[in-house]
């Protein structure tokens, strides 16, 4: 494990940031929100009925240190911005945040949490959040495992392990450890191991003798295991009966028939790196939602390419190997 600390990520929608004090206080207005801390919020228990512990006077020194130590090598604690053209005021604005917390005494066991402003929930921002900071966490810091819980009746927080590919490991009644909520609480138990994590990798590949070029040349030869000439001299006659060139869908695809390869069908308006494939070999046809066009093959979650720019692009189409 690498304790490379809280370093920015990007996502489509949002920059990740280690804290800084200049977003503080509006995180402390949001998890001051009872529907936000109720199920959050776990510190100062004693100071629950004590409003004068909770002002921002008493609070910002508190907010003061975890920024001081916000770029230590051990911190993954994350404040979530929204970028400019998603908000509601067209200027970046801090929405939340997320973190990745020792457990126990293995620190690469950890766990997870996260809360969002309301004004901003149910847009997915927690699950993206939470998907970048947990890619980061297993492939860039090498953690092993996340072992977490949530309140069963907390469905979000429910949803977003399930979408993640956490597992349900059980439940547990116990009393309710929240600073602002009393009684007994059922949790939801559920841990991730780095073994069945599946995120998109990348190795380099491109055949030496044809340069760079020939996406779709490439990708074929990669996937059937095949000399770059023989994919290329069929795909030609194909092209020849087609009246097409070689790199047309309709020429691809033909090849591809006749190789056991399948169209699959997934769902829309998704990133290369954000494809939940299985152990499988995979061609995925993706673009840059304009007019530049890309051919890659993914076996068991590796993407074979000359670089690893792909995987910014947009799905157009999937085929499985049969
Ligand atoms: C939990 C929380 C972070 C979710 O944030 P969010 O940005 O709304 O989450 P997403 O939009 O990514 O939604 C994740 C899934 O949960 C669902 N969901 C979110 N809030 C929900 C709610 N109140 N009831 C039912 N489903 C809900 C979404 O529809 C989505 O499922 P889908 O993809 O099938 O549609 C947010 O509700 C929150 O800040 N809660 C308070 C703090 C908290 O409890 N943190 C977790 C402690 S374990």
């Amino acid at each position: 494990m690498k304790l490379i600390g809280s370093k920015v990520i990007e996502t489509e929608r949002l920059v990740l940031r280690p804290s800084s004090m200049k977003e503080q206080k509006r995180l402390w207005e949001i998890l001051m929100i009872p529907d936000v801390n109720k199920w959050y919020l776990t510190s100062a228990k004693k100071h629950a009925n004590n409003p004068s512990h909770w002002t921002w006077d008493n609070q910002e020194k508190f907010y003061k240190s975890k920024v001081d130590n916000a770029n230590n090598g051990d911190v993954f604690c994350w404040s979530i911005f929204l970028k400019k053209e998603y908000t509601n005021s067209k200027k970046e604005e801090v929405i939340g945040q997320v973190s990745a917390q020792e457990e126990g005494e293995d620190i690469t066991i950890r766990d997870v949490g996260w809360f969002i402003d309301p004004i901003y929930q149910g847009k997915g921002y927690a699950t993206e959040a939470a998907k970048s900071m947990i890619d980061y966490m297993f492939n860039e810091v090498g953690i092993n495992k996340i072992s977490s819980s949530a309140v069963k009746d907390n469905i979000g927080s429910c949803k977003i392990f399930e979408k993640l590919g956490f597992i349900k490991i059980g439940e547990e009644e116990k009393e309710s450890p929240y600073t602002f909520y009393d009684g007994t609480l059922t949790l939801s138990k559920y841990e991730l191991d780095k073994e069945d994590y599946s995120s998109i990798g990348y190795q380099e590949y491109y055949i030496e003798s044809n340069g760079k070029s020939n996406c779709v040349v490439r990708t074929l030869c990669k996937i059937l295991d095949k000399e770059y000439e023989e994919v290329y001299n069929e795909l030609t006659r194909l092209a020849n009966e087609e009246n097409a060139s070689y790199n047309d869908v309709c020429v691809f695809e033909k090849y591809m028939q006749k190789n056991n390869i399948h169209k699959i069908s997934f769902n829309e308006d998704i990133r290369v790196k954000d494809l939940g494939l299985d152990n499988a070999a995979y061609i995925v046809l993706c673009y840059d939602k304009k007019d530049y066009y890309h051919m890659i093959p993914i076996i068991n979650n590796i993407i074979y390419d000359k670089n690893n720019d792909c995987i910014n692009l947009y799905v157009v189409d999937i085929y499985k190997k049969h």
